[in-house]
């Protein structure tokens, strides 16, 4: 399997300003935002004569759609394409620790306070992303403090609230929830036990140190969703077995210490041979949890069976045939026909870009608009299960 920090498309961010507007939305619980949003369940011939064109019509009171860029050097039918689709927008890098952080006294406002200030005149929610996690994280967190000793538990735990509390604290009220721990959970487990990553955070502060995320970060905005967000978390769930039981222990465990957890973002970075079976029981089992389920970076390669990105060096993108293009669109039909059934429990499916150019993955031709954003069949297959016009397919 391709490793999936291969190609991690580290697009830089920049540009815009700040604004002052509140953000629509707060921490409503989503099936209340679902209320708000639709007076009562429509039917669906109903939904389909009101709802607004694009992607984010179709689903209109079932659950948020949204997509991943940090819009900087987005052309203008880039941005007409984010406005007519989606209902919010998760930066893809501009607020990873790392970029918005690079060292201890330096934080990087310019791409993240130009993309919330866009958003909110563009009346599109912002998901925060991501707060705790292994990669794109500053070494200096870790690094020996002013007396030059090694990092201590102390230290390395004030780092950490200070970079929570000022991150979140700086978009309160206008980003409506945070993907406050990112792939905290190891690949290959047997799902016995947690399986927690052997990282940074971890070794300098503990497992606890994941609870203590959720704690600072619903400190610094009480009102904010606070999720945590994995891939391959649905892996198993048949027979609860791998990633998915691991990840079960897990947000038990920190529902157990108090954590203000809300939901969990499955990451759905999918292929066309994905387990339909596991995703669907994931979801299940972790509204069981009580907890809501978002789809949090969703894109399904038209080829090639991983989780991650084919390498550059496997050159240009190939060009994709009609035939994978309609498998592709059958796969994503299936798919949201699933969401669709559940939709009770779900409260977002947000796209990882918004074309196959704009893809960590674009050499796999995984999004639902082209290289020049021209909509591809799975465009018109998953708006098509939104309005009701085919049959929902089982998986
Ligand atoms: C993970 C992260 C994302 C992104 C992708 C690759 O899924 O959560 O932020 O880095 O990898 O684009």
């Amino acid at each position: 399997m391709v490793s999936r920090y291969l190609v991690p498309g580290l697009i830089v961010c920049t540009i815009f300003v700040v604004p002052a507007l509140g953000q629509k939305g707060g921490n409503a619980t989503p099936a209340a935002a679902k209320k708000a949003d639709s007076g009562q369940a429509p039917s669906e011939q109903g939904q389909a004569a009101k709802a607004p064109k694009g992607l984010k019509g179709a689903y209109v009171g079932k659950f948020l759609i949204g997509a991943a860029g940090d819009l900087r050097g987005y052309s203008d039918s880039e941005l007409a394409n984010i406005k007519a689709n989606y209902d919010i927008l998760t930066p893809e890098n501009c607020m990873k620790p790392q970029p918005i952080h690079p060292s201890e006294d330096r934080y990087s406002w310019r791409t993240p306070d130009a993309l919330v200030k866009w958003c909110q005149d563009n009346d599109i929610k912002v998901w925060g992303h991501t707060l705790l996690w292994h990669a794109q994280t500053g070494r200096w967190f870790f690094r020996p403090g002013a007396d030059g000793q090694p990092v201590t538990r102390e230290l390395a735990m004030a780092r950490l609230k200070d970079h929570i509390m000022t991150v979140v604290g700086r978009y309160k009220g206008r980003v409506l929830g945070w993907d406050v721990v990112n792939e905290a959970i190891s690949d290959r487990g047997s799902g016995k036990t947690e399986n927690l990553r052997n990282f940074g955070w971890y070794r300098q502060i503990g497992p606890d140190v994941l609870t203590l995320a959720f704690k600072w970060a619903h400190e610094a905005d009480p009102k904010a969703e606070l999720y945590y967000n994995d891939y391959g978390i649905e892996s198993g769930a048949v027979k609860n077995t791998g990633k998915h039981a691991s990840s079960m222990l897990l947000l038990k465990r920190l529902i157990a210490e108090g954590a203000p957890i809300h939901g969990v973002g499955i990451q759905g970075h999918w292929h066309l041979d994905t387990n339909l079976a596991d995703v669907e029981k994931a979801i299940t089992n972790y509204a069981s949890l009580g907890l809501k389920v978002c789809i949090s970076e969703l894109d399904v390669t038209a080829s090639g069976s991983n989780t991650g990105a084919f390498p550059r060096r496997w050159g240009r993108r190939a060009p994709i045939s009609a035939e994978a293009l309609e498998k592709q669109a059958q796969f994503y039909a299936k798919l949201f026909a699933l969401f669709k059934r559940h939709s009770d429990a779900i409260s977002r499916v947000t796209f990882w870009g918004i074309s196959d150019r704009r893809s960590w993955r674009s050499r796999q031709s995984p999004l639902v608009f082209d290289a020049q954003l021209e909509p591809k069949p799975a465009y018109q297959a998953i708006l098509d299960v939104g309005l009701g016009k085919k049959k929902s397919a089982k998986p």
